[in-house]
């Protein structure tokens, strides 16, 4: 009886091995991927409407339908990449004449929703350009907001005197008149950048 254990064991392991095949194995569809890249964020993000609040009240992406909307995501206390990259949109505002100005509107999120009030983005985003505004929601809404345009961000923790940073994706988001989102531009891209950005999606609503 002893000598058949070994087997009734091996037997048993055979078992449970191929129920688990059944159950969960994949063949993998994908090719191996190179190295150097990361198969997981091979899906582009959607981007999407939301609705979020401003000083003046709710705040939806539809609002802008027939614009080009300039989307980031920031916060009011971020020391220097926020302050950088707004400046940089409006530069590219700045370039824009009043016709095409009119067909054009930033946005920026707060991902520091328990900091940035609606008042205090409503003073904080225009500083930088008219044309620019700022938004906030609860947490779920702004984690929701970001998880649709492929954008992080992470509280650090508080000081003694209960500041903190967040870090974030700093990414300059484009969408088109229809609401779409179009491309999404890196942190270092100059004001000229982004307006070549625009300018094509311009051209569809002029003469509308
Ligand atoms: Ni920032």
């Amino acid at each position: 009886m002893n000598r058949k254990r070994p087997l009734q064991i091996v037997a048993l392991v055979l078992a449970v091995v191929l129920v688990w095949l059944l159950l969960y194995w994949e063949p993998s569809k994908t090719a191996a991927t190179p190295p150097g890249q990361h198969s997981a964020l091979a899906s582009a993000p959607k981007g999407g409407d939301f609705t979020l609040v401003g000083g003046n009240g709710p705040v939806a992406l539809a609002d802008y339908r027939g614009k080009v909307v300039v989307l980031y995501f920031g916060y009011t206390y971020c020391p220097d990449v926020c302050p950088t990259s707004l400046s940089r949109i409006a530069q590219g505002f700045s370039e824009l004449d009043a016709a095409e100005l009119r067909k054009v509107q930033g946005i920026l999120i707060s991902v520091d929703p328990e900091r940035d009030t609606p008042l205090r983005l409503a003073d904080y985003a225009p500083f930088f350009h008219p044309s620019l505004i700022g938004v906030t929601g609860t947490a779920e809404q702004i984690s929701a907001v970001a998880g649709q345009y492929g954008a992080s961000y992470r509280k650090h923790p508080q000081d003694a005197d209960g500041h903190y940073s967040v870090d974030h994706t700093s990414l300059t988001y484009i969408i088109g008149p229809d609401g779409k989102l179009m491309t999404s531009l890196p942190y270092d891209s100059t004001p000229h950048q982004i307006i070549a950005s625009i300018r094509p999606l311009l051209a569809s609503t002029m003469n509308q």
